[in-house]
């Protein structure tokens, strides 16, 4: 019994870290969009950066999580591979992480004044638009599980 505790240790693992990883990254959004706003002040500014900073590592971890479940951990690499479901996945995180590099890089610039002292310049068509992209991010966010579930039952899966 507790041999074959031990062997699923690392599968329990990395599933948690592939779990984790989702609640940081969407944690982070939603801060981020409760806190977006034009000409933030100091601390407002500053939390900004560091949940940005804390959403990329966490987004970093969701993938590593992910590739060590279709390769190691899972139900074998082609139960994934060959499901449409599975590449829609990673198409939708695909997509949330490009769209994410408007916003990080907008908040690497916040840190060069911040730096300095000084408060970042941010227009209200600036916060409308990191508005909108981080509402885009959150609902493509809450699709992915849906595509997983499916995924990891077997649906899509051809024939
Ligand atoms: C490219 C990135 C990703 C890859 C390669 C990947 C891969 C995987 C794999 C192989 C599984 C295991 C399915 C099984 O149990 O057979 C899984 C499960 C899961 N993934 Fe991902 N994933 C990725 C991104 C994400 C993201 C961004 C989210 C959430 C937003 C997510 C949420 C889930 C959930 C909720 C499950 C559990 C499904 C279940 O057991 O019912 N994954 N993922």
């Amino acid at each position: 019994m507790a041999a074959s505790v031990a062997s699923v240790l690392p599968s329990a693992a990395i599933a948690y870290g592939h779990y984790l990883s989702f609640m940081v990254c969407f944690g982070a959004l939603v801060l981020e969009r409760r806190l977006i706003r034009a000409d933030p002040n100091r601390a407002d500014a500053t939390l900004m950066v560091i949940t940005d900073v804390v959403y990329g590592i966490a987004a970093l971890g969701l993938l590593l999580s992910g590739i060590g479940r279709v390769l190691h951990f899972g139900q074998g690499s082609a139960f994934y591979t060959e499901n449409p479901l599975f590449w829609w996945k990673v198409g939708v995180y695909l997509a949330v992480g490009g769209l994410s590099l408007y916003p990080t890089i907008t908040y690497i610039l916040w840190a060069i004044p911040l730096r300095k002292g000084e408060l970042p310049k941010v227009s209200e068509a600036l916060a409308q638009r990191l508005r909108w992209i981080l509402n885009i991010e959150l609902v493509g966010f809450a699709t992915i599980p849906l595509m997983a579930t499916l995924m990891a039952r077997g649906v899509g899966l051809p024939g």
